[in-house]
């Protein structure tokens, strides 16, 4: 699918081992992070609208894992943004009439959670290119590459 590059977390390695223990070490935990395309599809209860979406993770690597992963303590597995607990709703919450969308819950909505994610991102760093290249004198900013907003960009059509 695709490649896969280990990650040494934490411990450091230390000389006086060969490589073989430390491939064997006890102590070592590594991790496998994929470097290439990540397929997002819909969780399996899910008929879809839209096609599966390709999401190159290395090309994000500029930002610190956090962004992301932001429940991540640098230790655990990284889990899936769907894990159980995580954005793990597969249905649009309803709100009780006369109430508000709790927004724990709404953000608990998968889609929700990847479109406020993804777009959201690519969007505000749209809007810092506008904002400067609307500025009337120069603020020696750059603008920067921003990630696709429009639906098709990520979805591509069937
Ligand atoms: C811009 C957002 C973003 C950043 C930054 C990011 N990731 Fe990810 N990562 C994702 C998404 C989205 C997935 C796919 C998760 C899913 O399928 O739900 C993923 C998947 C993974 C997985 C596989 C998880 C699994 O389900 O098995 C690992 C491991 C991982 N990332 C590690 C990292 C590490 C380490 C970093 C920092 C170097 C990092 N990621 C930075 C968004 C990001
Ligand atoms: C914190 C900000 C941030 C988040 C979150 C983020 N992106 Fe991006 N994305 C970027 C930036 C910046 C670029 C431009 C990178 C470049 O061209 O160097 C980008 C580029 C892309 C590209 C185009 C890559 C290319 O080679 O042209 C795709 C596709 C993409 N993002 C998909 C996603 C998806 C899907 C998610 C959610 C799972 C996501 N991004 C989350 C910042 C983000
Ligand atoms: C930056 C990437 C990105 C953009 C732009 C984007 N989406 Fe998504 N969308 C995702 C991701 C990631 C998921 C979660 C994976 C999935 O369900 O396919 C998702 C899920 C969905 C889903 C639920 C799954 C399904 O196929 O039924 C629908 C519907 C959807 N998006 C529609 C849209 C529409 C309409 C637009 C334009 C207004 C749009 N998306 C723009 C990334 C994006």
């Amino acid at each position: 699918m695709h490649k896969c590059y280990l990650l040494v977390v934490g411990v450091a390695i230390l000389a006086i081992f060969s490589l073989s223990q430390v491939i064997a070490g006890e102590s070592e935990e590594s991790m496998c992070i994929p470097m290439g395309d990540i397929v997002i599809e819909p969780p399996d209860q899910i008929e879809s609208k839209r096609a599966a979406v390709t999401f190159p993770h290395a090309t994000h690597f500029s930002y610190t894992c956090n962004t992301c992963h932001h429940k991540w303590d640098k230790e655990a597995p990284v889990l899936s943004c769907m894990a159980a607990n995580c954005h793990d709703i597969v249905a649009i919450p309803k709100n009780v009439e006369g109430t508000k969308t709790d927004p724990e819950l709404s953000s608990r909505y998968y889609k929700t959670a990847y479109h406020s994610a993804c777009i959201g991102c690519h969007k505000t760093i749209k809007q810092q290119n506008k904002a400067i290249e609307n500025a009337y004198r120069s603020t020696g900013a750059s603008i920067q590459s921003s990630g696709p907003t429009a639906c098709s960009e990520c979805h591509p059509k069937e």
